[in-house]
């Protein structure tokens, strides 16, 4: 990720206190009166505390309203809530805090009426530790899902479920980059950010390369449930290739009478001359066809009495791979090791229903911080690239870092295999990968591939001078792939942290592909036949590495 330094120094910003009044009233109720003079508000947040509701309010019109948790006694860190477009207007932010904090004697006491201050400058320099080389990372904020992945003319865009003002899900708004090697990001401005219908949930983009929906050849078309008062679906369409989007004015498109409705994934598929969209709704999903993108016809749904159902059925994808389709599904919780986890299906659609015959449950990644897998839509040569998040509901708001919270996991090719008379979903590390690999190293670096040769039984051991370590472990026999995180350093933040996952091969495992990056460790069957991705917080990187009953090749990886 390209990092903007959009500060200069913390130091030279001078503290604007004359404009600024800040009246109190009852219910935990604040009305902060100021003018607009520079680029920011800075807003200290305090990540333990429950929060407040704060409407900007100009000319008594409301022009935005977002949830932030304002600093009670300790400033975690400050968030840029940008006031630019207001230069010079006497701007009110009508405050409202929530929950148990809001005593109203204890609320002009506050730090954060001290703090909040204008500011030209926001400073994005993070030199957290936790902070990954070559996965994708927002600059600052919170981030989960990846939503609206799209291939066009020699770019991948990426946007993803961003929260701008804290490191703690809320306010979600589709953040955006782009890559031309999945690798390299660039940061671009906000692309969809809330509105009246809701905030913006996960979704798919679609490139209408023949104008299906009548915004434009090539115009790129945005899918997304809008969170308000219920979960609808809503379009956006963009005709400067993605960077920004106007929402459609016939918003909803769709409506169920489910609480839990989201995440369209909309397709075109060539054997019906129509679009499909599937979507989650409770522990199902729903698929619907279209001639317009706008008007949807439901189809079907599938779930009932196939895979898991301990959870929620989120963010699904649908794809032809060969002569076969590939259903993915994201559950939470209910997950294999907990929490959330990526379950799929492989079966036949004939553009209305989606049938299997699969009678088990199998996962796309066998460890605990791999979710919300979608592929990107329009990849070139029918590749089936795959992103998740890199982290898992039970603890993604409290692992150990600051500015920014969460990464995605590496980019993986999909492919169907056969294996013991079965057919499987692999995930193969993107080629582009091979790129990051620089010198042959003796003992593991902050970032590197391991590759190991598996004579039969083996182990490996990545430790530190702390004595916190991960072990990987084969069993030949049972063909069980083994990761243990639960003495890898920092696990107190949350008691589903320390875990151990495993995986049984299928067809069993020759070599291993481990990619290390500075808080995560994902570990490849080398023929992509199994995958374990899982988080860990070292004290201090792993530098040490101890092997029995395999040969190991380490490269320093570098963007
Ligand atoms: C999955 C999910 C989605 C939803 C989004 C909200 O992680 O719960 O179902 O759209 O996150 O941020």
């Amino acid at each position: 990720m390209k990092r903007i330094f959009l500060s200069i120094a913390a130091a030279c910003v001078i503290f604007n206190a004359a404009a600024q009044q800040t009246f109190f009233s009852g219910g935990g109720h604040v009305v902060l009166k100021d003018k607009a003079q520079k680029t920011f508000l800075l807003l200290p947040v305090q990540e333990n505390k429950d929060g407040a509701n704060i409407q900007i309010i100009s000319d008594g019109k409301v022009e935005q309203s977002l949830n932030v948790k304002l600093a009670v006694d300790k400033i975690d860190y400050f968030v840029p809530l940008s006031i630019e477009k207001f230069s010079g207007k006497n701007l009110v932010f009508d405050i409202e805090f929530w929950g148990g904090e809001k005593q109203t004697a204890d609320v002009k006491n506050y730090l954060c009426w001290k703090e909040i201050h204008q500011s030209n400058d926001f400073d994005t320099q993070n030199k957290e530790h936790f902070r990954p080389e070559f996965h994708h990372t927002p600059l600052y904020g919170w981030m989960n899902d990846p939503n609206g992945m799209f291939y066009f003319d020699g770019k991948y865009h990426l946007y993803y479920q961003w929260n701008p003002y804290g490191s703690q899900w809320e306010n979600m708004t589709w953040g955006h980059s782009v890559s031309n090697d999945l690798v390299n990001w660039s940061l671009e401005q906000p692309a969809i950010l809330p509105d009246g219908l809701g905030t913006i949930f996960s979704g798919s983009c679609v490139v209408d390369k023949n104008n299906s929906a009548g915004f434009g050849k090539n115009a790129v078309i945005a899918f997304y449930t809008s969170a308000g008062r219920n979960q609808t679906q809503s379009m956006a369409y963009s005709t400067d290739g993605g960077k920004t989007f106007s929402k459609y004015e016939g918003n909803p498109v769709l409506t169920d009478e489910n609480r839990d409705f989201r995440d369209p994934k909309v397709f075109f598929n060539e054997s019906i001359n129509r679009w499909n969209m599937i979507l989650a709704v409770g522990q199902e999903m729903k698929i619907y066809s279209s001639l317009d993108l706008k008007n949807w016809n439901y189809e079907s749904s599938f779930g009932q009495g196939f895979g898991c159902h301990d959870g929620v059925w989120e963010c699904p994808d649908l794809m032809k791979i060969g002569d076969k389709w590939l259903l993915i599904c994201n559950i939470n919780p209910g997950g294999i090791f907990g929490g959330s986890a990526t379950q799929y299906f492989i079966g036949d659609f004939d553009g209305k229903k989606f049938v299997t015959t699969q009678k088990d449950t199998k996962w796309l990644d066998y460890g605990k911080d791999h979710y919300a897998t979608v592929t990107f839509s329009n990849a070139p040569d029918n590749r089936k690239i795959a992103l998740a998040w890199m982290s898992n509901w039970q603890y993604g708001n409290e692992v150990p870092t600051k500015q920014f919270r969460s990464a995605n996991s590496v980019p993986r090719d999909l492919f169907i295999f056969e294996a013991d008379g079965e057919k499987f979903c692999g995930s193969k590390p993107s080629d582009e990968l091979l790129k990051l690999r620089q010198k042959v190293i003796k003992t593991p670096s902050e970032t590197c591939e391991i590759l190991a040769t598996l004579k039969g039984d083996a182990k490996i051991t990545l430790s530190n001078t702390k004595n916190e370590n991960v072990t990987i472990t084969y069993n030949a026999k049972t063909k069980v792939l083994t990761f243990n995180r639960k003495q890898s350093g920092e696990v107190s933040f949350s008691k589903d942290f320390a875990a151990e996952t495993s995986v049984k091969v299928p067809g069993g495992s020759k070599t291993l592909r481990i990619f290390v990056d500075k808080c995560s460790i994902e570990v490849f069957d080398g023929e992509g036949k199994a995958v374990m991705t899982n988080l860990v917080f070292p004290s201090e990187y792993y530098s040490l590495i101890a092997t029995t009953g395999c040969k190991t090749i380490i490269y320093q990886l570098q963007k």
